[in-house]
């Protein structure tokens, strides 16, 4: 099952010739868990790459994606349209806070977050406020690989062979100290006060040239950071006070990732823009989306009725396998109460992610909703390889699949997850840092 010749592969954010040495190649999958190439079953800790939440290979959305590839293949995104689209784009603005109801489609993360950057800075044009074209985003955190989010992106390596990105941007800082929030169940109580820096960057800048705050709830790709608490609602009235339209990304915290829909729900926060992807489909096929507030749509609902209003969009747009996906998804979180789930499992997830707590080199523990990030510390003269040697190692020999990011591990399994499966995967977690002591 091994193919002949791995070289021609340019694998995305991987260490190629360590991986074609070593190929950590997968072929099957069913719910919680992978098949290797060489037979073995292996729990997934990650939902694949946090996005598969509804667990694998899951009936009713094969069937879906099965049913749709048979009927309509494909409809053209501009100009015309096909029922499931607009199905659900209302599914996921029923979801959605306040008055998200318009919903925008796409095909990633990064796209979604494209979008949604441009949007902000088409709707202030719109609206006569050509000025206002600065994007703040946040050290540390992930918007995806596009230009506009790796600018607003504060993770260096994905920035810095890049050359200028993108003009006018600048950072908050980040919300983690670990010296004041280390081994913190859910979201710290040190740090609200750091959303304060946004009014610092508007005395800076002038309200009147920016745009957009774009920030995750929860940082996940780094490593998960919860937000401080209150954090998220200071960042929202310094955004009122000065009219900058504040963006939650969530394309990792939507769908049950935190216990609820979207994070902004979790945090009584309502952001003027929601990013998701992931999730929305269960990573079955390929989607993202931005949901915006009724008023942001509104606003480019004017002149005459024959002309674009937003010159924006991709040819798969919406595409209708994503679409039977996403629909056959949202009825599986329904009808399998899975974002409930998630929320009744956060306690005994977190109190068996902190049973590594005092294991060597465990530096903080941090669980939140259904997921978890354990920072280990780095080898001396090597950054980055003992999480590499965890992650082999679980693949390898312990039958555990999760994500590492440099020496931070990060955990985030299906919503399916059964207690004796969180224990399961947090007993080889404990046994695998021993071995990489
Ligand atoms: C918060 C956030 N935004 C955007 C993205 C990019 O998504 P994609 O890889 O689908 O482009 C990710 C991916 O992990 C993410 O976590």
């Amino acid at each position: 099952m091994v193919p002949n010749d791995l070289e021609p592969y340019w694998m995305p954010f991987t260490a190629n010739r360590a991986f074609k040495k070593r190929p950590r190649l997968i072929v099957g999958a069913k719910d919680m868990h992978y098949i290797a190439s060489d037979g073995r079953k292996l729990i997934d800790g990650a939902a694949g790459l946090w996005c598969t939440n509804a667990g694998h290979n899951r009936e009713p959305i094969v069937a879906a994606i099965q049913q749709q590839a048979a009927t309509l293949d494909y409809a053209p995104a501009f100009q015309f349209g096909h029922p499931k689209a607009f199905e659900l784009a209302s599914r996921v603005a029923a979801l959605a806070p306040g008055d998200l109801d318009h919903v925008f489609f796409c095909n990633s993360g990064s796209e979604a977050v494209d979008t949604a950057l441009k949007i902000a800075l088409a709707f202030h044009n719109v609206r006569g406020n050509a000025s206002r074209v600065r994007l703040i985003g946040r050290e540390r955190g992930y918007h995806g690989v596009g230009f506009g989010g790796i600018a607003v992106g504060g993770i260096v390596n994905n920035r810095k062979q890049f050359g200028a990105l993108v003009a006018g941007v600048d950072h908050l800082p980040m919300t983690y100290d670990r010296e004041k929030q280390a081994f913190t169940v859910g979201e710290p109580e040190w740090g609200a006060h750091l959303a304060d820096a946004l009014d610092r960057i508007v005395a800076l800048h002038d309200a009147s040239t920016i745009a957009a705050v774009i920030v995750e709830p929860v940082a996940a790709s780094t490593g998960v950071l919860p937000p401080p608490k209150g954090y998220l609602e200071r960042l929202r009235a310094i955004c009122d006070k000065h009219g900058i339209l504040l963006i939650f990304d969530e394309v990792i915290t939507g769908y049950g990732r935190l216990g609820h829909a979207f994070a902004a729900e979790r945090y009584g926060v309502v952001p003027d823009m929601i990013t998701f992807a992931k999730g929305i489909t269960s990573g079955a096929v390929p989607m993202g989306g931005v949901v915006v507030r009724k008023g942001i749509y509104d606003a480019f609902m004017k002149g005459p009725e024959h002309v674009i209003e937003l010159f924006h969009g991709y040819t798969y747009s919406a595409h209708p396998l994503a679409c039977a996906a996403g629909l056959a998804t949202l009825d599986v979180y329904r009808d399998e109460g899975l974002f409930d789930r998630a929320r009744k499992l956060e306690k005994p997830w977190a109190q068996a992610a902190m049973g590594l707590k005092g294991l060597p080199n465990v530096l903080d523990i941090r669980p939140v909703g259904l997921t978890v990030g354990i920072d280990l510390a780095s080898r001396p003269d090597a950054v980055g390889k003992r999480g590499m040697d965890a992650l082999d190692l679980g693949f390898f020999e312990h039958d555990v699949m999760f994500r590492a990011v440099g020496d931070t591990l990060a955990l985030s399994p299906p919503l399916i997850v059964s207690e004796s499966q969180i224990g399961e995967m947090f007993d080889k977690l404990g046994r695998i840092i021993k071995a990489v002591a």
